[in-house]
This record gives structure tokens, sequence and C-alpha cells, in this order.
């Protein structure tokens, strides 16, 4: 198990590695080392046939923040990239040979929405709030969510997710294909964990052909994803995403 102030977490129980982001005070907001973790954790994962499921949680209240503003402004204002670890995870996510679970407490935004577009089975407690703020942030949808996002809930609601950056509840995110079941917030660990390792106690073999099959071909998702990247790269250093990484910086 990783060091308890660290803010990844990870730990194998019962076939299932979960993988926690624990930057409560931030509320999980998720920096290049945090991803850089989250890839890692996920490779080794992938390499222990131990491990059958992953399931991603985060803290009470909050999934994730989404990315880190501050390396976004970073970015912004000096065109330099610390890390590229985002498209690691990115890429590991999209790909991913084992699957995914996640347990959503509180708030999911951008990234910590997306993600979940690629997760095999999401649960989701009454609190919840999803919204992804691209667009208002002078940016555009990532993680390969333009394309994927469409063929989970239609254009319509794709648009008023990552297009307009609508806030959905847990019941609109039901109703969009990418909740599965909604539990209350005290409920949603055991729920979710139970659920992973149900998944990780189904015969190994059949579950990969069937989950791959059902999952179908993922390189278009990966190539929209790093279409995306360049669009986002170079929004980053747009004047419409500094004023909205300053505004959010020098709020009160
Ligand atoms: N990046 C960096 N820091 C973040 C963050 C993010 N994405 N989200 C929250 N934080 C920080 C806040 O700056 C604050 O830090 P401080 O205590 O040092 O001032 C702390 O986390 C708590 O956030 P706060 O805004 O006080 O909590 P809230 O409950 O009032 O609002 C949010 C929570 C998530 C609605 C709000 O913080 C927010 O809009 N965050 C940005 C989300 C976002 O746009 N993410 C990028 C998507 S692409």
């Amino acid at each position: 198990m990783s060091e308890a102030n660290d803010h990844i977490v990870s730990s194998v129980d019962a076939g299932v590695m979960t993988i926690r982001m624990n930057r409560p005070d931030k509320k999980n907001a998720i920096t290049g080392d945090m991803y850089a973790r989250m890839a890692s954790a996920i490779d080794e994962a992938n390499a222990n046939d131990d491990v059958r499921a992953i399931l991603f949680l985060g803290t009470p209240g909050a999934f994730s923040a989404g990315n880190d503003i501050a390396d976004f402004a970073k970015v912004a204002m000096t065109g330099k990239r610390d890390s590229m670890s985002v498209f690691d995870f990115l890429e590991r996510i999209i790909m991913a040979p084992k699957p995914m679970i996640a347990g959503v407490d509180g708030l999911a935004i951008g990234v910590g929405t997306t993600m979940l577009l690629h997760c095999d089975y999401v649960v989701s407690s009454e609190a919840s709030m999803f919204k992804t703020p691209f667009v208002d942030l002078g940016l555009v949808p990532e993680a390969g969510s333009s394309l994927i996002g469409p063929e989970i809930m239609g254009h319509h609601k794709a648009f008023e997710l990552l297009g307009m950056g609508a806030g959905f509840g847990p019941a609109d995110a039901k109703e969009a294909g990418f909740v599965n079941r909604i539990v209350a917030s005290d409920a949603l660990e055991e729920t979710a964990n139970g659920i992973a390792q149900a998944i990780a106690a189904k015969p190994v073999e059949a579950l990969k052909l069937s989950r791959d099959l059902i999952r179908g071909d993922r390189t278009p998702v990966l190539k929209r994803m790093q279409e995306e990247a360049v669009l986002f790269g170079q929004r980053l250093e747009s004047d419409e995403a500094k004023q909205a990484f300053m505004a959010f910086m020098s709020k009160g």
C-alpha cells in the first residue's frame, strides 16, 4: 500500500485494486504527479494476475474537481509543461484491459467526469454533481469524451454536458447512461467495492472476451483523445483560458 499521506493511495484486496484520489483539501484536483501515480498503479494492476478489476474512489464529498487549475495556469503563462503524465493516464483508461469501476460521492468535475465514460460500471451517491466546464474555461473536451460521450448519451445530452458545461445530478447522469446505480453517500464505498469484487470473482477469461466484445475497438477513441489534446494544448495558451484561470485563482 502507498503512504497514507500520498495524494494517490492504492491497495489490492479480493482481486480488486483500489486507486483512491486523496487530496481532499483541494477537492482531489489532479496534478501531474497524481496522473503519473495513477498510470503506474494501473500498470501494476495490469501486470498482476491477482488483480481482476480496478476501482477508482475519491474522498467523501469529492471524487475529483478535475485537473489542477494551477497546473493549467502554469502552462498558460509559461508555455512549458512539467509533465505529460495526463496522457499516460488517459491512454491507460481508454485502452484498459481489465474492468474499471468507479464510486463517486460529491464533485466530479472535468476529468472527474470524463474518466467515468471509460469505466465499465459507475456507482454514484445521491450527493454527486457531474460537470465539465471546458468551454467556460476556454478549453475543449478531453479524454476522448467528444467521441465516446455522444456514443453513450446521444448528441443532445453530450452537448449539454460537454459543450454547455451543464451540471448533471445523479439521476441525470444515470439517465444519460454513464451511471449504473445511485446509493446513499454512506453506502457508496461498500456498494462500489462489492460490485468490483463481484466482477473480480467472474471467470476471468470469459469476462475478458465478453468485455472486449462489448467495449469494441478503442483505437478511434485513443486517436480522438490525441486530436483533442492538440487543440486543448493550443487552447491552454489562449486569452480566453488565461482569463478563466486567473479568475479562478484570484477568487477570495
Ligand atoms: N484546481 C486547483 N485547485 C482546486 C481545484 C482545481 N481544479 N478545485 C478546487 N480547488 C481548490 C480551491 O482553490 C480551494 O483551495 P484553497 O482552500 O487553497 O483556496 C480548495 O480546492 C477548495 O475549493 P473551493 O473552491 O473552496 O470549494 P467549493 O466547494 O466552494 O467549490 C468547486 C468546489 C470544485 C466547485 C470549485 O473549487 C471549482 O469550481 N473548482 C474548479 C473546477 C474546475 O473547473 N476544474 C477543471 C475542469 S477542466
